[in-house]
């Protein structure tokens, strides 16, 4: 069974300036929430409730709002203010978290390796909070979809969608043989490639599952593109072995990194409220 969820959450989050300069981007507020809570709440969902966080310089807040705020709460004590707290206080009461620093940024599969130390030897669920996915009330979240699917293969499974060409060059790319109308075995993955060389139109997006042998495949992989270690190069060795899945996943995903990706979500959940 899945019990772990990495955040990485060290980037500095460049398409964001200046509201980033000294503030996570996963603190940045859908409505009234974090991001960064709409990604533990899927997790806790999915029954992934030992959180941990790859965090780098500046991202303090990340610990606190998930962490009691006793002057906070005990002034709003018996107003009606105090539900505002009830979402995160529950999920602070049934998840456990950790944390350890990213110390460079050289990308999101260094990201994942430095959280070996807090994952250990297990199979975990990655969760990159700027891809916001809603789903309906009666439907599971994207991560507790990929955690079933999990249960019956058991290997790494990566979320994907499609993208119109001219956007291909922004995602990590796959290729792959069809098992059931929404699950595909990968045969190849390309990163960030130029629409002309994409294997197809099929994203993934940042929704994870990895068997913990990908550890031991990111520690022996070069830095590319920009002394980048990049997830998917790792993940191109695991579905070599044919070990990798992708999953079309049900519901909306959101790129909330870039601005307009978020005022999209915004208004998005701004509509579904009322
Ligand atoms: P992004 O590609 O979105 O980069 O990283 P970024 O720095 O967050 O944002 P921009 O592009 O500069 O605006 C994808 C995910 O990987 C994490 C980020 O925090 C984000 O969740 N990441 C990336 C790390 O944790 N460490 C890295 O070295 C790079």
């Amino acid at each position: 069974m899945l019990k772990k969820c990495l955040f990485p959450v060290a980037g500095y989050g460049t398409r964001f300036l200046p509201a980033t300069k000294a503030m996570p981007k996963e603190m940045l507020p859908i409505l009234d929430k974090p991001l960064i809570q709409y990604g533990v709440e899927e997790a806790a969902d999915a029954g992934l409730s030992n959180i941990c966080f790859v965090t780098g310089r500046g991202k303090r807040a990340i610990e606190d709002h998930f962490d009691v705020s006793f002057e906070l709460e005990s002034s709003i004590a018996g107003t009606g203010k105090e539900e505002a707290l009830q979402g995160i206080r529950g999920l602070i009461d049934q998840c456990s978290f950790s944390y350890t620093r990213q110390r460079q940024m050289l990308g999101l599969g260094h990201a994942i390796l430095t959280g070996k130390r807090i994952v250990g030897d297990e199979p975990f669920g990655v969760i990159l909070a700027d891809d916001l996915c809603l789903t309906s009330e009666d439907e599971q979240g994207v991560m507790g979809q990929m955690a079933a699917l999990y249960e019956q293969y058991g290997c790494s499974i990566v979320a994907i969608e499609e993208v119109p060409a001219d956007q291909v060059h922004r995602y990590g790319v796959i290729a792959g043989e069809p098992i059931t109308k929404d699950l595909l075995k990968v045969t190849d993955m390309v990163e960030k490639p130029e629409p002309e060389h994409a294997p197809s139109n099929l994203a993934i997006i940042g929704r994870y599952i990895l068997t913990p042998d990908i550890f031991d495949i990111l520690q022996g992989i070069p830095a590319g593109r920009n002394g980048e270690v990049q997830i998917t190069d790792a993940l191109l060795q695991q579905a070599q072995q044919g070990k990798v899945l992708a999953y079309k996943f049900r519901g909306r995903r959101i790129d909330c990194g870039s601005v307009e990706g978020f005022v999209e979500a915004t208004n998005y959940c701004f509509q579904r409220m009322g």
